[in-house]
């Protein structure tokens, strides 16, 4: 038996009253507006999977966070913290899909991590990936639809997308010298959270000599608009055919993101290398511009996970959104949805007589689509209209015997507090027009 106590919820966990869950489904459906608009389609994963589809590829530091545990058939599981290699096994196991194979999903993510300002323990990411194509039009599409999404959110002047390519910089790298990558990237991945000293003293820590790793914080703090750092990579990136080939594809990616016309809202950052182990290629996050949030999203290439499942060679590359810095930001920038539960009309009812009636106009209303209540409770004139204000309903409809032997109902305008007369026969007319 449980104590009667009192149990409160988790610690990182959110739980959303109807007033912020209609501002989160306004975000949320301009998300689904701009997966629509570029033929992405909508997909859905399991929330549980075995724990090894994380072990082989998502990193050390994300496998740690995970909510896993051993279920009652001795299986070893986890609650899903991602939902990228998850797509990957789909992708593997369905293998007639027509290519480029493009999905999106509205999903929930759980990662034990330490909670603050924008990292919780339960949250929601949307996810866009595309399968099957590794040309550099489908990075600029991806990256187009990021861009797209903080168009429709008001957020392009208060967010810049961050890119770089980790092959670019193993190269850049590796022409110091510099090759215990895994150990350095990870440093990298954490330099926005550190002072200079710390960088430098980790960098240190993870092998380096203290110059190679000046020369680590010299080459990450390199960053400004595609024209102001491509010139600097000519000198930087090696001779190498991969080196050479993933600048070259930066240089296209310019073109087609000047195409797109959304070229203003990037950012060539040479300290972005994602903390996630299976990025091949181009990578990104979005930040607000004050810096102060936590990455708003996060996405890249990654052409050989689906090949380390077990699967057939198949490039890919997407991003995620998640929904928690997406509302810090928005809140600061004054454009998050007004937090109001709205109703199109309340039908109230004189009296218990007309209650008939009133629930016939609620029903032909319903039926044109409309949102409409009605009185459950037996209340009278009064506290039906409290209650019709207090779920801001836009239009009352009052429905009483006088108006009814004249085949009539009173309509008003709950914001001018006009009213007018309208035929029963012309209600539905009356609200659509
Ligand atoms: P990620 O960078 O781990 O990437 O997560 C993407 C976004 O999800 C982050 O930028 C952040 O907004 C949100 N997020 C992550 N962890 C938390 C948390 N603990 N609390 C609140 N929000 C969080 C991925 O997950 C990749 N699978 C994205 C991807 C899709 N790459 C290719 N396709």
């Amino acid at each position: 038996m449980v104590e009667d106590k009192d149990i409160q919820k988790l610690k990182g966990f959110r739980e959303f009253l109807p007033g912020e869950m209609r501002a989160r489904r306004k975000v949320f459906d301009a998300l689904r507006k701009v997966a629509r608009k570029y033929g992405f389609r909508e997909i859905t994963t399991p929330s549980l999977e075995p724990m090894d589809l994380f072990l082989v590829k998502s990193g050390e530091e994300l496998v740690e966070q995970t909510y896993s545990f051993e279920d009652k058939g001795g299986r070893d599981v986890t609650m899903i913290p991602e939902e990228t290699p998850t797509r990957a096994r789909m992708v593997k196991e369905n293998k007639d899909l027509t290519k480029p194979i493009k999905w999106f999903s509205e999903s929930k993510f759980w990662r034990y991590e330490s909670t603050q300002k924008g990292r919780l323990r339960e949250f929601y990411q949307f996810n866009y990936d595309i399968f099957g194509e590794e040309s550099v039009e489908a990075d600029a599409e991806i990256l187009a639809v990021a861009a797209e999404i903080l168009k429709e959110l008001d957020l392009d002047d208060s967010a810049d997308i961050r890119l770089n390519d980790r092959k670019m910089l193993e190269g850049i790298l590796s022409t110091y010298g510099i090759e215990n990558f895994k150990e350095v990237l990870q440093v990298i991945d954490d330099k926005e959270k550190m002072t200079d000293k710390e960088f430098l003293d980790k960098l240190v820590e993870s092998g380096l000599k203290k110059e190679d790793a000046e020369i680590v914080d010299e080459i990450t703090s390199l960053k400004g608009s595609f024209d102001e750092v491509i010139p600097e990579l000519e000198d930087l990136v090696p001779d190498s055919e991969e080196s050479q080939e993933a600048f070259r594809r930066l240089v296209d990616l310019r073109d087609r993101l000047e195409s797109y016309g959304i070229i203003d809202n990037f950012v060539i950052d040479l300290s972005i290398i994602r903390g996630l182990a299976y990025y091949t290629g181009m990578v990104f996050e979005i930040f607000d511009t004050e810096g102060d949030l936590r990455a708003l999203c996060g996405g890249g290439r990654y052409d050989d996970l689906i090949e380390t499942l077990g699967g057939e060679e198949t490039p890919a590359v997407g991003f995620a959104p998640g929904d928690a810095v997406l509302e810090l930001l928005m809140k600061r920038e004054g454009v998050w949805p007004d937090e109001k539960v709205e109703t199109d009309v309340y039908v109230l009812n004189v009296s218990e007589s007309v209650r008939r009636e009133s629930l016939d106009i609620a029903e032909r209303l319903r039926n044109k689509g409309l949102n409409v209540e009605t009185d459950l409770s037996g209340r009278n004139f009064g506290n039906q209209m409290d209650y019709a204000n207090k779920i801001n309903a836009s239009k009352l409809i009052i429905v009483g015997e006088r108006d009814l032997e004249k085949e009539k109902v009173t309509v008003k305008d709950m914001d001018s507090g006009d009213e007018e007369k309208v035929s029963l026969s012309d209600i539905e007319r009356f609200f659509q027009g």
